[in-house]
């Protein structure tokens, strides 16, 4: 959770400089870590593949179609999700927010 947090970071920042290939980049590894990790944690199976097909996927559709309107959409309802998920699982004490400033160990550039 840790690792999808600092990158769902990246992620957000990648798309807001226009570096579309980090973003889905980082996104891919999200989901991959949610199928890996529903895989350990049986218990959060299903809602980590709810979550992918109703949050992450449309995120990845805006990604593909450098739309960053609807990114900053899609990707906004993914927090507010992702935060009930945690208060479902008694973890309300854990809120994630989108970090104020851009992460700083990586050029957002796009580099073609
Ligand atoms: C992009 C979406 C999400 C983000 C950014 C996110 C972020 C986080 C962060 C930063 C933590 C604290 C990790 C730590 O430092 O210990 C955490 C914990 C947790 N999250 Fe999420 N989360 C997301 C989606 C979800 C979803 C869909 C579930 C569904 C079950 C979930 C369940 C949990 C649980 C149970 C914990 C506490 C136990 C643990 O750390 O593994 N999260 N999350």
């Amino acid at each position: 959770m840790k690792e999808i947090g600092e990158r769902y970071h990246v992620l957000y920042y990648a798309a807001k400089a226009g570096n579309w290939k980090l973003a889905q980049h980082e996104l891919n590894v999200v989901i991959s870590i949610f199928r890996v990790g529903g895989a350990l944690r049986p218990k959060f199976n299903q809602d980590f593949t709810t979550f992918t097909q109703s949050h992450l996927n449309p995120i990845s559709e805006k990604i593909r179609a450098k739309d960053w309107k609807g990114f900053e959409d899609a990707y906004s309802k993914g927090i507010e999700e992702a935060n009930k998920f945690h208060e479902k699982h008694g973890y309300g004490f854990i809120r994630y927010v989108l970090p104020k400033n851009p992460p700083e160990h990586f050029d957002l550039a796009a580099h073609e």
